[in-house]
């Protein structure tokens, strides 16, 4: 699968836009988690991209969602170990995480809705001048962004990060996307 396959395929099976932005910014963010863990750039960032692409076909039912998306992904040429990444994401299925792949897929999906939501708190609404330290501080807000499941970021020292540094990354790669994803 190439990327422009993938994004093909995204904008023939998406249409929500923020959607297709927080693919982005997952993408992004696992292609920078790979580079630090000498991974497969590609690969985890293809798999990152492509997570969520059955979102809107499976219409929030969460016994299909992901399991749509990894037949939807072996379809266009991912592997198995990215298959299996896409399924175990969604925690409905308990299929236990395996891979570092797998692992990074699940820690970096909540980063990017915390980080988007620091964004889009700010006066200008982007990300050029959001620093790592406001996002750590609304990571200990409770009440901001509760969708952005924080145990499952902290989970980042599973795959060797600490939390601030997993922020600190996260937020580097998304502003290195900024234009796309229209922050
Ligand atoms: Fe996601």
């Amino acid at each position: 699968m190439t990327r422009e396959e993938a994004l093909d395929s995204i904008k023939a099976n998406v249409e929500n836009g923020n959607l297709i932005k927080h693919m982005l910014a997952t993408e992004a963010i696992m292609r920078a988690i790979a580079r630090h863990l000498n991974e497969d750039e590609e690969v985890w960032g293809l798999t990152g991209l492509i997570h969520d692409i059955d979102m809107e076909l499976t219409g929030g039912d969460m016994k299909e969602h992901s399991k749509l998306g990894a037949d939807l992904a072996r379809e266009l040429g991912a592997s198995e170990a990215m298959a299996h990444a896409i399924l175990c994401h969604n925690e409905a299925h308990g299929i236990p995480m395996e891979t570092k792949l797998d692992k990074a897929l699940f820690y970096a999906d909540p980063l990017t809705g915390l980080i988007i939501a620091a964004a889009l708190v700010r006066p200008d609404k982007n990300l050029a001048g959001l620093e790592a330290k406001s996002v750590k501080k609304r990571f200990k807000e409770k009440g901001f962004a509760a969708g952005a499941n924080r145990q499952q970021i902290a989970m980042c020292s599973e795959i060797g990060f600490e939390l601030d540094e997993f922020i600190e990354l996260g937020l580097e790669a998304m502003k290195e996307i900024a234009e796309d994803i229209g922050l």
